[in-house]
């Protein structure tokens, strides 16, 4: 039996993690980089990225930013051969880009719910073919996360093409832990509840202006009520991250592992 301290060992292993500037996707980064798998961190926040790399460095694993627009997805296989190039192998893809607006149903636009569509689904889509491409020519197998949201499973209200869209990541996550599980790429998903990150704190001002759009106000957006007592810091998302990346989770996969303090209980 494999010792369990090693089963969490990432050591020779190379992982891409999309949206790693910032908030969940940098507790992530850091997480890997932590248990020895070299990173690469995409995202458009280059300053961000650049940050995070500094820190997996200081922890004594390999990483590398690179520029890479969700809304691009030209950029996916960019950022695979990064991976491919630097470390020569690609085992862990965690998808963590995603962006929040707020807006009452009534007034999301077209353009609107395509620019979610595409940052949060379409972008994984495409990125996730990217790396199980590469993996299957490795012939080594993989471990793909997707970053998905309670709203997935318990609509916020007043982001109904955010919910939507991350329902569509359990959907998509599903459908592809089936067709490569033959090529031994597990692939699963997390639910994170409201998480202390820049990006939460800066969509949580956008709130309140959707309340007005409407007599009846929603009960559910945001609702400060975690029977856990607090919000999750990245790293409570992180830890259950590695844990799906690693040999731990070796025979899970098309799961949705939700990480809310039991905010989905209320
Ligand atoms: N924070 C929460 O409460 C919470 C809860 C559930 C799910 N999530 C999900 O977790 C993920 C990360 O959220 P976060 O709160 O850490 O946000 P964040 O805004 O702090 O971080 C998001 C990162 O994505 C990058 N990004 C944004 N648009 C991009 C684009 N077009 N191309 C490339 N990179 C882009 C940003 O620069 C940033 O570094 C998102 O998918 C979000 O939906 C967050």
């Amino acid at each position: 039996m494999k010792p369990a301290a090693e089963l969490l060992n990432l050591t020779g292993k190379a992982a891409i993690v999309t949206g790693g500037a910032s908030g969940i996707g940098k507790g992530i980064a850091l997480r890997l980089g932590e248990a020895g798998a070299g990173v690469i961190v995409s995202d458009i926040n280059m300053e961000g990225a650049r940050q995070t790399v500094a820190e997996i460095e200081a922890l004594g694993s390999r990483a590398r930013a690179v520029y890479a627009d969700a809304l691009d997805i030209t950029a996916a296989q960019k950022v695979v051969d990064l991976a491919l190039e630097t470390f020569g192998r690609l085992d862990i893809l965690v998808n963590v880009v995603g962006i929040r607006l707020f807006s009452s149903f009534a007034h999301i636009t077209e353009d609107a719910w395509d620019r979610m569509l595409d940052a949060n689904l379409k972008s994984m889509f495409f990125t996730s073919q990217a790396a199980a491409k590469a993996m299957i020519k490795g012939g080594q197998g993989g471990k793909i996360v997707n970053i998905s949201s309670v709203g997935a499973v318990r609509p916020h209200g007043y982001c109904a093409h955010y919910d939507a869209s991350k329902a569509g990541v359990v959907g998509l996550t599903q459908a592809l832990a089936l067709e490569l599980a033959p090529y031994h790429i597990q692939v699963n998903a997390i639910a994170p509840g409201g998480t202390m990150t820049p990006g939460a704190i800066e969509a949580g001002k956008g709130i309140q202006a959707c309340r007005d759009q409407f007599e009846h106000p929603v009960l559910n957006v945001w609702s400060l009520d975690v029977p856990w007592f607090r919000f999750a810091e990245p790293d409570d998302i992180a830890k259950v991250a590695l844990f799906l990346a690693s040999e731990a989770a070796d025979y899970m996969t098309g799961c949705l592992l939700v990480v809310d303090g039991g905010r989905t209980l209320l």
